[in-house]
């Protein structure tokens, strides 16, 4: 990946090689800490954050999961600090900008489980991501489904992006790219289609709009909740429900959202061709929609928005 200026770091913008941590960091061995993916879009307003403060919200509420006070170097931080302390960010690193990483973890060095009273740190990231499945993967996205399971609500928590949950999800992706695929969907533990390594999925069969919902041991994803909206808004039938891999295959279409791969059509589960194998009418009128919401121009969803200067 392409390096960027400054990373923030406990209050302060670094340069990129001095925003390190310690190889004994809690974080670095049990996988303690929560992180955000947001995008940033070019509008005719300069920068714009898409749904910044429902990332915030999000990252705040897997610190609270997780016992993670948001003191950094001995200053709190809430709400309107952590959005200030982004926005700084995307600033400081120019005009490529399109996507930041948020990141809150227990930076003491520790050998041992407990996490009681481990310092924590919090670093962005603000980078160049461009198109996160591939260039080619606009056309039609190939997916697998793994033989690895969503982690469940017993298993810890599934509607929290915690770091160490995560592990899930390379295994899956390193199964879909060793058998060249674009990305895995993962089944929950009872079976039913849960979603995919870094994105939520939605099945458009039999005229209506199908997506797991949220206690399928999903995440909720903000692009899901943005899509599930503009859908409606669009005219459409969304039903958050459970969705079986019967559905999944026998669908007209199939698409996959998140902040990295915004909207993502597949063409393909596990070697079988979705619908006629091409880009369905359905996600291409959503992703319009959505292109021109992210990019300023659709009035009816500014506060979507969150402007950088
Ligand atoms: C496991 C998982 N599911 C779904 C998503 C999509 O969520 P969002 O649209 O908020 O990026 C992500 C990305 O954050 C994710 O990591």
């Amino acid at each position: 990946m392409e390096k960027t200026e400054k990373i923030w770091l406990n209050g302060k913008l670094v340069d990129w090689k001095d925003a390190q941590v310690h190889v004994l960091s809690h974080a670095l061995n049990y996988g303690t800490g929560v992180f955000e993916g947001i995008r940033v879009y070019h509008t005719p307003k300069g920068p714009a954050v898409f749904r910044l403060k429902d990332h915030v919200q999000r990252l705040m509420d897997g610190c609270k999961v997780m016992g993670i006070d948001l003191e950094f170097n001995g200053k709190k931080y809430g709400k309107q600090e952590l959005i200030d302390a982004i926005k700084d960010t995307v600033r400081a690193n120019g005009d490529k900008v399109d996507y930041v990483k948020p990141c809150i973890f227990l930076s003491g060095e520790e050998v041992g489980l407990n996490p009681v009273g481990v310092p924590a740190s919090m670093a962005i990231t603000a980078i160049h991501m461009g198109a996160y499945l591939g260039p080619g993967s606009s056309a039609g996205a190939k997916l697998i489904t793994s033989s690895w399971h969503r982690p469940d609500n017993l298993c810890g928590p599934a509607g929290a992006k915690v770091n160490g949950s995560y592990v899930t999800s390379t295994l899956a992706k390193r199964e879909a790219v060793r058998q060249g695929a674009n990305e895995a969907v993962m089944l929950n533990s009872v079976g039913h289609i849960a979603e995919c390594t870094g994105e939520n999925i939605f099945v458009y069969r039999h005229g209506r709009i199908l997506t797991p919902q949220s206690a399928e041991c999903i995440l909720e994803g903000i692009t899901r909740d943005s899509i599930i909206t503009v859908a409606r808004d669009l005219g459409y039938a969304v039903d958050e429900t459970q969705v079986t891999r019967t559905q999944l295959v026998s669908a007209d279409e199939v698409w996959m959202t998140g902040t990295a791969a915004e909207i993502a059509p597949v063409t393909m589960v596990d070697g079988r061709v979705i619908g006629n194998g091409e880009v369905g009418k359905v996600a291409t009128q959503i992703h319009a929609k959505f292109s021109e919401i992210v990019t300023g121009k659709d009035p009816k969803y500014e506060s979507w928005l969150d402007y950088v200067n």
